[in-house]
């Protein structure tokens, strides 16, 4: 069976979570579009970076991301590094006509996202971006009803991202805290997952209108280097540094078909973990969806007889999205880490098959142009009407 070699630059949380992809995907999905061939990992230093290879099961190490990039030998190149560093990556890689999957947000901005997207689309190469909650087989169990009209006309989306691992002011002041890599807070870090999920489930967002806030202006400084995510407090007397991006936000918004909704997103609620929902009605049912509890989609269909109407849990399983490959009984119950399989498998297969995956960098590039507006929306204090091109063909 043919082999692609992978060279990964980045070699953090998300690092973690693409290899065991990689690793996994031919034993889920099998027979596997190709075997994705752990090659090369880069990080910031050779210490690391031969860390993360003996850790993940990388063949060779860097600290060269242009070497590993320009390798002759390297099919795809897979960006799991803070997003400052997603363009010039991605660029390069395009220009020697690597396959690349970027990890989300594409970039820390619209420009910069539409710099990527031109390079892609010039090289003729395959691209993801890696919003990978969409494919929880629940979530796409809910984009199968509402294509099959089960909820007929979709009314309105409620959608919300909440977790609460930085509503310590000493959680240190990572990258995720700095607008220079970040691009910005909440929104691009966890409340562009939910945009994805609006796109995806509903149609594009045409209109928003937001509120923003940073509750906690400065953070104890970490010096480089992975972001623990709130597992490390500092000490009382680590110099702090200034937070210049959004904790929180939520928005108004309306879509091209005319139904409309809400997207919110904090790491600052207390007691919500990893609370990724959303709800949506539809002129003859409705859904809902809770990442806390993955395994499950929650629906309500008005045609149910009117004694029994009400939401009751679809466990999902063999019969549903993905299920031929995952586990053999409805509940024995997926992870993140099967997300992250199932993209592999997506985005291996587009490869192989010539097809172009979504979401891709012209859905990266779409969901940068909504968040800079939900930016804006909340600077002005009025209504922002989504600019930008629309979206060409690609498959869902
Ligand atoms: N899809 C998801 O659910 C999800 C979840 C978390 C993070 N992310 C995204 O993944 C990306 C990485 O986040 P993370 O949580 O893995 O970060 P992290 O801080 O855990 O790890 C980043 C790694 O990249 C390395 N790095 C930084 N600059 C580099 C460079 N120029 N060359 C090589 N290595 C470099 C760092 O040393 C570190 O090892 C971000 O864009 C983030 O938004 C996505």
């Amino acid at each position: 069976m043919k082999k692609m070699n992978i060279g990964m630059i980045g070699g953090g949380f998300m690092g973690k979570a693409h290899s065991l992809a990689y690793a996994g995907m031919p034993m889920f999905f099998w027979p596997a579009p190709a075997i994705p061939y752990r090659k090369t990992v880069v990080d910031v230093t050779d210490e690391l970076a031969k860390e993360a290879a003996e850790r993940l099961g990388f063949e060779n190490y860097s600290s060269d991301w242009r070497q590993v990039v320009e390798d002759p030998s390297i099919d795809i190149i897979d960006i799991v590094t803070p997003n400052d560093s997603h363009a010039e990556i991605a660029i390069a890689a395009a220009r020697a006509g690597k396959h690349i999957i970027s990890e989300k947000p594409l970039a820390r901005n619209a420009a910069e996202a539409k710099t990527m997207l031109d390079a892609v689309k010039e090289a003729g190469v395959k691209h993801m971006v890696a919003f990978n909650y969409r494919r929880t087989p629940a979530v796409a169990l809910a984009k199968k009803y509402i294509e099959e009209g089960r909820i007929g006309n979709i009314l309105n989306f409620r959608g919300t991202y909440l977790q609460d691992w930085s509503a310590d002011p000493n959680s240190p002041l990572s990258w995720r805290f700095q607008k220079k890599i970040a691009g910005s807070g909440a929104l691009g870090d966890i409340g562009t997952h939910v945009i994805d999920f609006a796109r995806y489930l509903v149609s594009e967002i045409s209109d928003v209108m937001a509120v923003a806030k940073t509750w906690i202006g400065e953070r104890p400084i970490q010096s480089g280097g992975v972001d623990k995510l709130g597992t490390v407090k500092a000490d009382a007397d680590v110099p702090k540094g200034t937070v210049d991006v959004d904790d929180e936000f939520s928005t108004l918004i309306k879509f091209d078909n005319g139904a409309v909704g809400s997207i919110e997103a904090t790491r600052n609620a207390w007691g919500r973990n990893n609370f990724l929902t959303f709800e949506i009605h539809g002129d003859k049912g409705s859904l809902y969806f809770n990442y806390e509890r993955r395994d499950e989609l929650q629906v309500c269909f008005a045609d149910d007889p009117g004694d029994s109407r009400g939401f009751r849990t679809v466990y999902t399983g063999p019969a549903h999205p993905y299920g031929e490959g995952l586990w053999p009984i409805p509940a024995l119950g997926i992870g993140y880490g099967e997300t992250k399989i199932i993209e592999t498998y997506d985005f291996f297969k587009s490869i192989v098959e010539d097809t172009q995956v979504s979401p891709n960098f012209q859905d990266g590039y779409r969901i940068a142009v909504i968040s800079d507006a939900i930016l804006e929306s909340a600077e002005k204090n009025s209504w922002i009407k989504i600019q930008g091109e629309q979206l060409v063909g690609a498959e869902n």
